[in-house]
C-alpha cells in the first residue's frame, strides 16, 4: 500500500476509534423515570430505596458515576435470573465495570466457576476438618492468647485468618501459610480494584497508550508472577504425580480445578494460577466483610453472646468437640444471626448486575435493549416492612423464628438465594461458593465465641462504608479480645 493510502486507512481507523469512545458509554437508550442524588450527596442508600418504593411494577435508571443503571423491580425477577449469556450476561458487566480489558476481572474461567459449584460443594463436608484444623492455627496466630483485654484491629485480621482457612481448602498446605501468598492472596484483589477505579478515571480513548505502561498494570502482572513462582513446583509435581496409579488424590481446589482442566487450555501453570487468583478475589474480601459484619453486631448486641454460645456447645457436646456436616445444620441461631447480619450490611445496594447482549421484552412489555445495564434494588428488598417485621431493627434471631414455623423448617437459611435474599445473587450466577462460605463463616465465629470474650470499647458499631453502589465495613474498627474458659 502506498503512504497516502495507509494514512487515510489510518485516519478512519483513529476516527472511528475515537467516535465510539466518545459515545457517552451508555445512552440513554429507555424511556423510564430517572432517580439522582439530591446535589451534595455521595449515598445511595437512599435514593434506591425510594426507588425501590416508588416503583415497585415498573423498571427505572439510577444515575450512578455518569452511567444510567436500569433497576428491575422484584416481580420481573424470575424473567432475568435464569437468561442465558448470550441474551444477559454477567461477566460482560462486571468487565465494563472493572475494566476487565486491563484488569482481567470478569475473566472468571469456566473451569473455576464450576470447580467451585461441582467440586467443592461435592466435597464440602470432607473440608470441614480442614477449616477447623487451620481455624485453630489462624486465631492463634492472628488473635493470639489475649490473657487481658487485648485490641485487635479486626478487618485486617480477619483476612489473614479467612485467607489462610480457605487457603487451606483452595491451595492446601504447606503454600497457604507461605506469607508470600497470603499477601498475594489478600492483596491481588486490592490492587485490580484500585486499578480499575483508576483506569475508569481516564479518558477511553488514552487508555490504550497509558494504561499498559502505568504503575498498577505493574502491580498487576507482579501479583500475577509471583502467584505462576509460588504454584508452578506444586502444580508440575501434582500432574507428575496423578499419573501414578497409587496417588492419593488431596481434596483441594489445585487438584479438581487440574483435573476439571485437564485436556484443554485451561491446564497451563498460567491458567490455573489465575483460577487460583481469581478464587481469592471472589472468597477472601466477601468472606472477611461478612464476619466483620457479625461481630460488630455481636458487639453491638451483646446480649447473643450467651445463646449463640450455648447453642455451639452444646453442638459440639453430641459430635465430640468436632464440627460436622450435621453440626453445620444445627447451629440455626447462628445461621440466623450471620443472615439477620447480613440482611442489614448486604455487600451492595443493588444484585445481580448484569449486562442486556440481546433484547428482552418484560412481560409487561418494557423492552430492554442491547446494551442496558441492569440490576436488582437489593437495598429495597432489605428494608422492605412487607418483607419484614420491623426491618430496620436487628434482630438476629428472626431467621430462626421463621424457620420456628411449621413447614418452614428448611427456608430461611444463610446459603438460600430468593427475591427476598439476594446478597449471594440469584439464579444462574447465584454465588456457588456461599454453601461454602456459610461453613466457613460458622466454624470462624463459633472458635472465636467459644475461646474468646469480645466487645468494642465505646459499645458502638463501626459504621458501615458506602461507596457508590457498593457497602463495606469500617476497616479501622478494633474489638477488644480476652481469653473466654470453656464450659464443656
Ligand atoms: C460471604 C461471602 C460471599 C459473598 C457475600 C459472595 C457474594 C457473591 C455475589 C453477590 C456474587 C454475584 C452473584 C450474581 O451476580 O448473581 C458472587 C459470585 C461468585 N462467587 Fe461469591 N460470595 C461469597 C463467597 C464466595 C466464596 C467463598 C467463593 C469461592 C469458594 C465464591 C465464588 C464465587 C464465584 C466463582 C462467583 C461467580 C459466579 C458466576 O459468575 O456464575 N464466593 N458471589
Amino acid at each position: 500500500m502506498s503512504s497516502p493510502v495507509i494514512l487515510v486507512v489510518f485516519s478512519i481507523l483513529v476516527v472511528l476509534y475515537l467516535g465510539k469512545s466518545f459515545i457517552p458509554w451508555q445512552k440513554k437508550l429507555l424511556d423510564l423515570p430517572i432517580m439522582t442524588l439530591p446535589e451534595g450527596s455521595s449515598d445511595f442508600r437512599p435514593v434506591v430505596k425510594a426507588g425501590y418504593e416508588k416503583y415497585p411494577d415498573q423498571p427505572f435508571q439510577l444515575q450512578v458515576q455518569g452511567r444510567l443503571l436500569t433497576l428491575i423491580p422484584l416481580k420481573f425477577i424470575n424473567e432475568i435470573k435464569s437468561l442465558p449469556e448470550w441474551q444477559l450476561s454477567s461477566k460482560q458487566e462486571i468487565r465494563n465495570l472493572f475494566q476487565g480489558r486491563y484488569t482481567g476481572i470478569g475473566h472468571n474461567s469456566k473451569t473455576m466457576v464450576s470447580t467451585v459449584k461441582v467440586d467443592l460443594t461435592r466435597y464440602i463436608s470432607k473440608t470441614l476438618e480442614a477449616l477447623q484444623d487451620e481455624m485453630e492455627f489462624a486465631a492463634d496466630r492472628n488473635i493470639g492468647a489475649c490473657e487481658e483485654w487485648t485490641p485487635v484491629y479486626l478487618y485486617p485480621a480477619l483476612l489473614r485468618i479467612v485467607a489462610l482457612i480457605s487457603g487451606r481448602v483452595f491451595v492446601g498446605l504447606p503454600l497457604n501459610r507461605n506469607e508470600d501468598w497470603i499477601r498475594i492472596s489478600i492483596n491481588f484483589t486490592i490492587v485490580s480494584f484500585m486499578a480499575s477505579q483508576k483506569f475508569a478515571s481516564i479518558p477511553a480513548w488514552k487508555r490504550p497508550f497509558v494504561v499498559p505502561f502505568s504503575p498498577e498494570t505493574r502491580a498487576i502482572k507482579r501479583h500475577r508472577a509471583e502467584a505462576v513462582r509460588l504454584l508452578t513446583p506444586i502444580i508440575q509435581r501434582r500432574v507428575k504425580d496423578m499419573k501414578d496409579p497409587n496417588f492419593k488424590r488431596p481434596d483441594d481446589m489445585i487438584q479438581w480445578a487440574l483435573e476439571n482442566a485437564t485436556g484443554t487450555r485451561e491446564s497451563s501453570v498460567d491458567r490455573q494460577a489465575d483460577i487460583q487468583l481469581t478464587l481469592s478475589m471472589a472468597a477472601i474480601h466477601t468472606t472477611s466483610t461478612t464476619v466483620c459484619h457479625c461481630l460488630y453486631d455481636l458487639c453491638a448486641h451483646p446480649e447473643y453472646l450467651e445463646p449463640l454460645c450455648e447453642e455451639i456447645e452444646s453442638v459440639l457436646a453430641e459430635t465430640g468437640e468436632k464440627m460436622t456436616k450435621v453440626s453445620m445444620i444445627k447451629l440455626r441461631k447462628l445461621d440466623s444471626f450471620i443472615k439477620e447480619s447480613q440482611r442489614l450490611s448486604p455487600p451492595g445496594l443493588v444484585a445481580m448486575r448484569r449486562l442486556v447482549m440481546s433484547h428482552i421484552t418484560l412481560s409487561d412489555g418494557t423492552v430492554l435493549p442491547k446494551g442496558t445495564s441492569i440490576a436488582v434494588p437489593s437495598w429495597g428488598v432489605t428494608r422492605d416492612g412487607t418483607l419484614w417485621n420491623d426491618p430496620e431493627t436487628f434482630d438476629g434471631f428472626r431467621f430462626a423464628k421463621l424457620r420456628a414455623v411449621p413447614g418452614s423448617e428448611n427456608k430461611h437459611q444463610f446459603a438460600m438465594t430468593g427475591p427476598d435474599s439476594l446478597s449471594f445473587g440469584h439464579g444462574v450466577h447465584a454465588c456457588p461458593g456461599r454453601f461454602f462460605a456459610g461453613n466457613e463463616i460458622k466454624i470462624l465465629l463459633s472458635h472465636i465465641l467459644l475461646h474468646y470474650h469480645v466487645k468494642i470499647e465505646s459499645g458502638l458499631r463501626p459504621e458501615n462504608r458506602i461507596n457508590g453502589l457498593g457497602i463495606s465495613t469500617d476497616p479501622t474498627g478494633k474489638v477488644l479480645f480476652k481469653k473466654r474458659e470453656r464450659k464443656v
